[in-house]
């Protein structure tokens, strides 16, 4: 399913050039390069073209897919809290109006969407087919109409000024590369639309993750910057705000993308 009003509202996630659909696909004419349609998912990102930290993370999260969400609803219980208190607590920031066009990046298995507005139209992105196939079943079952792809945060298959809100929960600590997957985000979200940002606090993936048997493997990445990313927006981004929630466990940072006329000037990085 495809929520975005024109075909040609999809865009090669590496040159950027716009793509048709064929029989089970859509292609590149320019150079016909195909990406498939898997299972009604479209895929940008096969394993083979992965590398880094973003294949091991999309491998990890394939194994896990079917225990995900049931582990974080746990996690909750246990820490006597509920999914929906700790997720209401940055949601409600999102500025979701009926009939917006809403894009989820790492969208998992669609865990944020039970949580939202039902009027709007969704979208979401992840690296993970295991967390999207998740996804869909989810979604299938709580009645919530959404487009699925899979891909990389860092090359969004999307048009330019696309989205009336743009967020992501969760993974970017970890992307190969910030930078780019924010500049992407803010690419694809129309001018004046407000963006979110959640992910886990340097304290919470020291003291927690790293130390952890169970994680410690997986979070072991010295060289690591895991500061709320502010330092990587671009220049000129509005209303920059960064909250933590939850005995400071999350970080919460959200910024407006200025109207078109600076947005077409915007190429450095704020310092
Ligand atoms: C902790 S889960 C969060 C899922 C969902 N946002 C939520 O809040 O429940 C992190 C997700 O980020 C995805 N991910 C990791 N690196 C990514 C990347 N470079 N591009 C897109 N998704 C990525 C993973 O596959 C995984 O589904």
């Amino acid at each position: 399913m495809n929520f975005l009003t024109e075909e040609k509202a999809l865009l090669d996630p590496y040159s950027k050039e716009p793509l048709e659909m064929g029989k089970g696909f859509y292609f590149n004419p320019v150079s016909g390069d195909k990406y498939y349609i898997n299972s009604g998912i479209p895929v940008f990102l096969p394993e083979n073209q992965m590398t880094g930290d973003n294949l091991k993370y999309a491998r990890f999260y394939d194994k896990i897919s079917r225990f995900y969400r049931i582990s974080s609803v746990l996690y909750c219980w246990l820490k006597g809290t509920s999914e929906k208190k700790v997720k209401k607590l940055y949601l409600d920031l999102l500025e979701i109006k009926e009939n917006d066009l809403v894009l989820e990046v790492s969208i998992g298995s669609a865990d944020n969407l039970k949580h939202l507005p039902k009027r709007a139209f969704y979208s979401g992105i992840d690296i993970s087919f295991g967390m999207l196939t998740m996804a869909r079943l989810q979604l299938r079952h709580w009645r919530i109409k959404a487009g699925l792809y899979q891909g990389e945060a860092e090359h969004l298959p999307f048009a330019d000024n696309s989205f009336d809100v743009v967020f992501h929960v969760g993974g970017i600590n970890f992307f190969n590369d910030k930078q780019k997957a924010l500049a992407e985000m803010i690419r694809v979200a129309k001018p004046g639309s407000k963006l979110l940002v959640v992910d886990e606090t340097e304290s919470m993936v020291v003291n927690t993750y790293q130390k952890n048997p169970f994680s410690r493997k997986l979070y072991q990445l010295a060289d690591r910057d895991l500061s709320v990313p502010v330092h990587l927006l671009p220049i000129g981004m509005k209303e920059i705000e960064v909250r933590y929630f939850y005995e400071q466990k999350i970080y919460c940072l959200t910024f407006r993308k200025p109207l078109a006329a600076i947005a077409e000037q915007l190429n450095g990085v704020a310092g």
